[in-house]
């Protein structure tokens, strides 16, 4: 047994005072490199699975109870396993995990009597999927060995989050989180639900900065941008009934569109081209291109999308100020968490050193960095 499922196996046992041997299961946290806010509108994403991830130890109870303990907030729940289909949110981190129970329910699977011993090391609160990576892991131990087609397995556990946590997002984070790959990004058709494994060039390697900030704001802007797009999409169907959502429209037709959905299509719009270009640019192994993308993106996302935030945009422009920085841009939904930074084979240090000083002296925050090794998705490790 290795790190974490040893971990996971003696703190499980040691919470349960008991001897069995739980089964345990992993569910990695993503940084989005482009494609930002075009899930829900249907289009393309570009994440990779981190090695940060979300793990569940489970094992069976007697007691006729679905419990689960939260390692993070040293917390637990307990509900009656077989009524567990009319439960209600109750507001808290719990949702996450009872909601995935309660979609399973629904879905016609037996939630059995099990106890859950929960441990994340994906930061919460830090944009990289921390909730998905929780609900997918939480489905893993509650399946319980029953087999689930990998596409049903992301779409419940966002419903998870649409219905029961209250969070209108789109698929990309459960998605990557189920299908992730070692070495490999992934282009996601968002809706077809397919994917093309995206090899990256060896020469470059990817940081994610944490501004550790979470402003307030971004639960109701998010759904507000929901909203706005689906205004835009409205105002082109009225003459061209075929578009169904943001993937269906092109430039030509904003002029149909007013105001401020106007500046979020043509986000929207640009964004899906721009994975598409990344993601032949990083065939071609262009890295420049591929940081002039990045840029890009985040300008979109900073003026037309207006997702990004005053420790966003100082993070991206000290990165990009440095010569062998190929570009960063603010990466998940916004208002804080974490860039995606692209840069020169052997210059992280340098690189961690010049953002760390420039942010803690810009705003008495100390930055966190993660340096990215795209992994493999959900499974059963132990
Ligand atoms: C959040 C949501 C995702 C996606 C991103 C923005 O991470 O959970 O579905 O919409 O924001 O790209």
């Amino acid at each position: 047994m290795d790190g974490p499922a040893r971990d996971l196996t003696e703190a499980f046992q040691i919470h349960y005072r008991t001897q069995k041997t739980p089964a345990v299961y992993r569910a990695p946290g993503r940084v989005n490199l482009i494609g930002e806010h075009t899930d829900y509108n249907l289009g393309f994403v570009c994440p990779v699975a981190l090695e940060l991830a979300c793990y569940v130890a489970a094992a069976p109870n007697e007691a006729g109870k679905l419990r689960f303990y939260s390692r993070n907030m040293d917390e637990s729940r307990e509900f009656d396993a077989a009524s567990i289909a009319s439960l209600e949110p109750s507001g808290d981190w719990s949702d996450y995990v009872a909601g995935v129970a309660v979609m399973l329910a629904r879905e016609g699977f037996e939630i059995r009597p099990l106890d859950l011993y929960i441990d994340s090391r994906v930061p919460q609160g830090g944009g990289l999927s921390s909730s998905a990576s929780l609900e997918v892991s939480v489905a893993l131990a509650l399946l319980d060995g029953r087999e689930m087609d990998k596409v049903a397995l992301a779409k419940l556990a966002r419903r998870a989050e649409n219905e029961f946590a209250g969070m209108p997002c789109g698929i990309m984070d459960q998605y990557i989180s189920v299908f992730g790959r070692r070495g490999a990004a992934l282009k996601i058709d968002c809706r077809d639900l397919s994917f093309e494994a995206v090899a990256l060039p060896d020469e470059v390697e990817i940081v994610a900065v944490n501004t550790m900030v979470k402003h307030e704001l971004g639960g109701t802007a998010y759904r507000d941008r929901v909203a706005e797009c689906q205004a835009a999409v409205e105002a082109i169907a009225r003459r061209h009934p075929g578009v169904k959502s943001l993937r269906d429209a092109n430039l030509n037709q904003l002029d149909l569109v007013g105001g401020i959905p106007k500046k979020r299509a043509r986000h929207v719009i640009t964004e899906n081209e721009r994975v598409e270009a990344f993601v032949a640019a990083s065939a071609r192994g262009d890295l420049w291109e591929m940081g002039r993308l990045f840029v890009a993106s985040h300008y979109s996302l900073r003026h037309d999308y207006e997702v990004s935030c005053e420790e966003l945009d100082f993070l991206v422009d000290t990165a990009v100020a440095q010569p062998y920085v190929y570009g960063a841009r603010m990466t998940g939904g916004g208002f804080g968490g974490c860039t995606v930074n692209l840069i020169k084979p052997g210059r992280g240090e340098e690189f961690q050193e010049t953002v760390h000083r420039a942010y803690r002296e810009r705003f008495r925050i100390e930055p966190v960095f993660y340096p990215v090794a795209p992994s493999d998705g959900a499974a059963r490790i132990a």
